[in-house]
């Protein structure tokens, strides 16, 4: 059987009680940080579940899966640890699909995820459009999906979340201030009035530990330290009373 368990948002505070019973019930425990920072202490999970954890990498999941984690899901309980929640992450229904046509069972242990708790900022949650992520730009890789889908979401009227890259393996991990400076990057150049210097934002950092939570205009957010990571940008789009007022809390 292989066990997917969330860690939830922030530290080894939030893993569930039923996460915990599963970890306590298992041979084998993998964890991955590649699709998110995590401020926990692992020791203090293997501490109170008497066993080791071993960290894999993106490759040991997306390109070699059957040699580690699938291998031993045939006939041992694994686990596989997942900073939030599992499946807010485009990459582990792979991992759960190759597992079922061997055979495994899976279980998902779902948890806290920055997909619901961004909702602290006082936005509607339902009034969300698609999610981006902005990755970092190299010198012959600079993508405007996240434009586009800013684009679309301030035509709806929606808030947009922007996730913002993680290279864990390069100790890399994109701040609010980054995350702005590439929008307005591809503002110069596409001039399409989507994310100008007095586009409002809001830049969120460790939502659910040491959280801090800013809007402003992103010529003045740009300039704030948000501390360490993991961020994230939000965009809002058209703003109930409700909104505007939890809003001004954090001007
Ligand atoms: C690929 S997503 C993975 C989400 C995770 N599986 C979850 O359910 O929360 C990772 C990105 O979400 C954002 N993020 C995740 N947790 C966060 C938190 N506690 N505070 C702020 N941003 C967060 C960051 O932009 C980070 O790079």
């Amino acid at each position: 059987m292989l066990y997917l368990v969330g860690l939830g948002l922030h530290d080894e505070e939030d893993l569930s009680l039923k996460g915990l019973r599963v970890l306590k019930d298992s041979n084998k425990i993998y964890a991955e940080f590649y699709t998110n920072f995590f401020n926990g202490n692992l020791e203090n999970i293997e501490k109170l579940v008497g066993k080791k954890i071993e960290i894999l990498e993106r490759a040991d999941i997306e390109e070699h899966p059957d040699e580690k984690i699938l291998k031993n899901s045939i006939e041992n309980n694994t686990v596989l640890l997942v900073p939030g929640d599992p499946m807010v992450a485009t990459t582990h229904i792979d991992l759960v699909l190759r597992a079922k046509r061997l055979g495994i069972g899976v279980k998902i242990v779902h948890s806290s995820s920055i997909y619901s708790a961004i909702a602290e900022t006082g936005l509607q949650i339902y009034k969300f459009g698609r999610t981006t992520t902005i990755p970092f730009m190299e010198k012959n890789y600079f993508p405007t999906t996240p434009y586009d889908v800013l684009g679309e979401n301030l035509e709806r009227g929606l808030h947009t979340l922007l996730l913002l890259d993680i290279k864990s393996m390069e100790n890399r991990f994109m701040t609010v201030s980054q995350g702005i400076e590439i929008l307005m990057e591809i503002e110069e150049k596409r001039q399409e009035n989507v994310f100008q210097a007095d586009r409002r934002c809001i830049g969120v950092a460790r939502l659910g530990g040491s959280s801090t939570i800013k809007a402003g205009k992103a010529i003045d957010l740009i300039k704030r330290d948000f501390g360490p990571p993991p961020h994230v940008l939000v965009v809002p789009g058209k703003l109930h009373f409700m909104e505007e007022e939890a809003l001004s809390e954090y001007q």
